[in-house]
C-alpha cells in the first residue's frame, strides 16, 4: 500500500488519511498479529494479491465481443479455465461467478423450476443457510427437505437418504456444507438420485482447495453434475466463485451466467485467480495434505485438555475443520469473544479452521502450540495480555505464505 506520505499534496489528505489510517490499522492486527483460525478464510500469495490492484480493475470484455480493447483480459480467461478444468479434472470451468454463494444460485437457477424440492444438508446440520427458505430456496418458491443427518458423525445418513430420494423424488441435491469435517456420500447417493430425476451438484465452498489437491472427495467422479462454489477459503484464491461442470450442465450454467447472474466479472479478479488456479496445480497436493495433517493434529490436541471435539471416534475430521461443540452459537460466541480479546479469531460456531495458518507454512508443531493458546485462555483462564505476547511470537514466525511461486 501506498505510504501516507505519498498523498501529503492531495486534496482531501483528511479523508484519505482516515481511510488509509483504518485499512493500516485492520492491516497491522489482522494481517500481523492476529491467529487468524476461521475457516473461511485464507491468504493470496503476494502475487496474487498483486494483480487485484492491476489495470484489469478498470476493464470490461463480454461473451458477445462487445468491447475492443479486450485481447488480453480475454486471453487470460481462457488460461483460467483451461487451468481450472485441469486441476479439477472438469469439462467445463467457469471463473465468472463472483462468489459462492452466486455459484449456488447460478447452479439453482439453471435447474430449478418453483415448486421443485431442494434436498442439502439443514442448517441444523451444518448445511449453508443461504440455500434454504430464507435465502436462495425462498427466492426460487422451492421446497426445502433436509437430507437424514447425523450430527453424531456429522455426517449424511446414506441408508435413510437413500429412502427418502426414492421417496420423494428431489428434482435438486445439493451435497456439502458449512460445517463440513468428512467427505459426504456422494458415491453412495448420487446415482440413486439421478435415477430418480435430480440434478446434482456439490457446494465445495469450503473444501474446494482439498478437493483440488485431491485430499477430500472427488465429488465430480463420484456422481454430480456440478461441483461449485468460493475460490477463498480452502481454495487460496481472491474472493470469488467458481464452477466445474460436465459439458451438458456445464453449457447450460454458461448461457445463464451472462446476461443473467454476472455481467461484469472483475476481470482483476479473474486474473488472480488464475493465478491461484496455477499455484494450485502445482502445490495443492503438499497444501491440502498438510491442512488435514494439522486439523487432526490440532483436533487431539484440544481434545486432550477437555475441549468438546467433535467425532472422535471418527478421527476427529478429514478437512480443514475443527469442530468444537458447545450447544449453538450463543454458547460458542462467549467462546469465540474470550479468545478475540488474545488475538486468537475464530467464529462463534466454534469452528476452528486449519487453512490459512497452513498456507502460512505452519505445521503439526505449531498446532500443539495453538491447542495450548486456546487452552490458556479457554481452561486456564490466564490473563489475556501475556497470551497476546505468545500469539504475535507465533504470527511473527509465519508471516511468509507458502505453497506458491517464489523469486
Ligand atoms: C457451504 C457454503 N456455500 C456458500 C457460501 C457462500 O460463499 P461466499 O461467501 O463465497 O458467497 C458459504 C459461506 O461461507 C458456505 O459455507
Amino acid at each position: 500500500m501506498r505510504k501516507k506520505q505519498y498523498y501529503l499534496n492531495y486534496e482531501g489528505f483528511d479523508m484519505i488519511h482516515e481511510i488509509l489510517s483504518l485499512v493500516e490499522k485492520h492491516e497491522e492486527w489482522r494481517g500481523k498479529q492476529c491467529l487468524n483460525l476461521i475457516p473461511s478464510e485464507n491468504v493470496m500469495s503476494p502475487a496474487v494479491r498483486g494483480l487485484l490492484s492491476s489495470e484489469l480493475g478498470h476493464r470490461y470484455t463480454a461473451r458477445d465481443r462487445f468491447y475492443m480493447g479486450t485481447r488480453f483480459i480475454d486471453e487470460i480467461e481462457q488460461y483460467g479455465e483451461e487451468t481450472a478444468k485441469e486441476v479439477f479434472r472438469a469439462e467445463t470451468a467457469d471463473l465468472r461467478p463472483l462468489s459462492g454463494h452466486i455459484a449456488d444460485l447460478i447452479f439453482l437457477a439453471s435447474f430449478a423450476k418453483p415448486n421443485d424440492i431442494v434436498m442439502c444438508v439443514s442448517p441444523e446440520g451444518g448445511g449453508y443457510p443461504g440455500l434454504w427458505k430464507n435465502g436462495l430456496a425462498g427466492l426460487f418458491s422451492l421446497k426445502t427437505m433436509p437430507f437424514p443427518f447425523s450430527k453424531h458423525n456429522m455426517n449424511i445418513k446414506v441408508e435413510e437418504a437413500k429412502e427418502a430420494i426414492r421417496q420423494i423424488k428431489p428434482k435438486i441435491m445439493i451435497f456439502g456444507a458449512s460445517l463440513i469435517t468428512f467427505p459426504h456420500p456422494v458415491k453412495e447417493l448420487a446415482e440413486v438420485a439421478r435415477e430418480n430425476g435430480a440434478y446434482v451438484g456439490f457446494d465445495g465452498s469450503h473444501v474446494m482447495g482439498l478437493i483440488a489437491g485431491e485430499q477430500f472427495q472427488d465429488p465430480l467422479r463420484e456422481g454430480v453434475h456440478a461441483l461449485f462454489g468460493s475460490t477463498h477459503k480452502t481454495f487460496f484464491g481472491p474472493q470469488g466463485g467458481i464452477i466445474l461442470a460436465d459439458k451438458e450442465h456445464g453449457e447450460v450454467m454458461k448461457a445463464k451466467i451472462f446476461p443473467t447472474f454476472v455481467d461484469n466479472a472483475h476481470w482483476n479478479r479473474i486474473a488472480a485467480l488464475t493465478l491461484a488456479l496455477a499455484e494450485m496445480k502445482n502445490f495443492g497436493k503438499a497444501y491440502a495434505k498438510q491442512i488435514v495433517r494439522n486439523s487432526k493434529t490440532l483436533a487431539k490436541a484440544l481434545r486432550d485438555y477437555g475441549f468438546p471435539v467433535v467425532c472422535q471416534h471418527l478421527g476427529f475430521t478429514q478437512s480443514h475443520q475443527v469442530l468444537l461443540e458447545y450447544g449453538g452459537y450463543k454458547q460458542g460466541r462467549v467462546i469465540a469473544e474470550k479468545l478475540q480479546l488474545t488475538n486468537v479469531i475464530v467464529d462463534c460456531g466454534v469452528r476452528i479452521g486449519t487453512c490459512e495458518v497452513t498456507r502460512r507454512g505452519m505445521k503439526e508443531e505449531e498446532m500443539l502450540k495453538i491447542a495450548e493458546l486456546i487452552k490458556r485462555t479457554v481452561v486456564d483462564g490466564e490473563q489475556p495480555e501475556e497470551i497476546k505476547k505468545d500469539v504475535a511470537k507465533l504470527c511473527a514466525e509465519y508471516q511468509k505464505v507458502e505453497y506458491c511461486f517464489k523469486k
